[in-house]
């Protein structure tokens, strides 16, 4: 696997590739890596010639300061994996490097998705999220790029990103990649204590119990057996639990047997914040 941390180095090695028509696939990550963001590597590579992976914490897309801070940062660990994984390449810039001093203001109107759940309660979060991943989609021009379902709202404001810029490149979206006990991989678990880990479990006990439901009661009378599940835990504190239409991500008041539905759920655990989703 070759590393590259800047832009031009990277730029470099890529038109050689492009010379020689091989397809690339850019697969952006912010490490800490685990079995979730392997799995899209795994994904991907039957469909491409090149890997490139992307290890950047984008501050742009923290709203909150201690959770920058406090992200996990293994990058030993994080290369190991992408070596195993038969990465090419690994793209790891500095924050200089991808936001230098003059770097123009960024802005997309991503109407609601904007507002609603993680919009709501990450403000900016999804223009930080689009700011960095549209400059490394600039940098890469990639065939495809790989997102993983588990941040379900984050591939629609990609998906909304790549029409309204139209940029001519192919989504792959990943299934969530759980623990055994069900519980989603995510970087942030890390922080969570051996019990913590254990408790954030009631999550997907709640998504499951809506699932297996399997639409018999109506949208409200599930949500409010879930939250009761989750309020039986009192150390999670619930910050929302909704069921959607996959389309546009507006709660249902009823189900339309002609719709998709998932539910989300975000909530916090040990100082940690956790999403998850399950579609229906
Ligand atoms: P990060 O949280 O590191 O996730 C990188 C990619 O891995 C995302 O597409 C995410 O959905 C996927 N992923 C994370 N956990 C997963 C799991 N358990 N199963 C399947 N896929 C999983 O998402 C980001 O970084 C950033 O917002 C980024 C897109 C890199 C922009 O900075």
């Amino acid at each position: 696997m070759k590393i590259f941390r800047t832009k031009n180095e990277l730029k470099e090695a890529l038109a050689g590739l492009k010379a020689q028509n091989k397809t690339i696939t850019l697969v952006p990550t912010m490490g800490a890596l685990h079995q979730g963001h392997i799995s899209l590597i795994d994904y991907a590579k039957p469909q491409t010639d090149i890997i490139v992976c992307s290890i950047f914490v984008n501050p742009t897309q923290f709203n909150d300061p201690k959770d920058l801070e406090k992200y996990p940062r293994p990058i030993e660990q994080d290369i190991e994996l992408l070596e195993a994984a038969d990465c090419d390449i690994l793209f790891l810039p500095s924050v200089e490097e991808m936001y230098p001093a003059n770097d123009p203001a960024w802005h997309i109107d991503l109407g609601d998705l904007d507002r609603i759940w993680e919009g709501e309660h990450r403000p900016g979060h999804f223009q930080g999220v689009t700011q960095v991943v549209y400059k490394l989609f600039s940098l890469v021009k990639p065939d495809q790029a790989c997102f993983g379902q588990k941040d379900f709202q984050q591939v629609m404001v990609i998906q909304k990103m790549i029409e309204i810029k139209e940029l001519p490149v192919k989504l792959l979206i990943c299934p969530i990649v759980r623990n055994e006990n069900g519980l989603a991989l995510s970087s942030r678990n890390a922080r969570l204590t051996d019990e913590g880990r254990n408790t954030a479990l009631i999550l997907y006990k709640a998504l499951n119990h809506i699932k297996i439901a399997n639409k018999s009661k109506s949208p409200q009378v599930l949500i409010n057996e879930a939250k009761e599940i989750i309020a039986a835990v009192p150390e999670v504190e619930l910050e929302y639990l909704a069921i959607c239409e996959t389309s546009t991500l507006h709660s249902a008041s009823q189900f339309d047997p002609e719709k998709e539905y998932v539910v989300l759920v975000a909530a916090w655990l040990e100082g940690v914040r956790l999403i998850d989703n399950i579609l229906l």
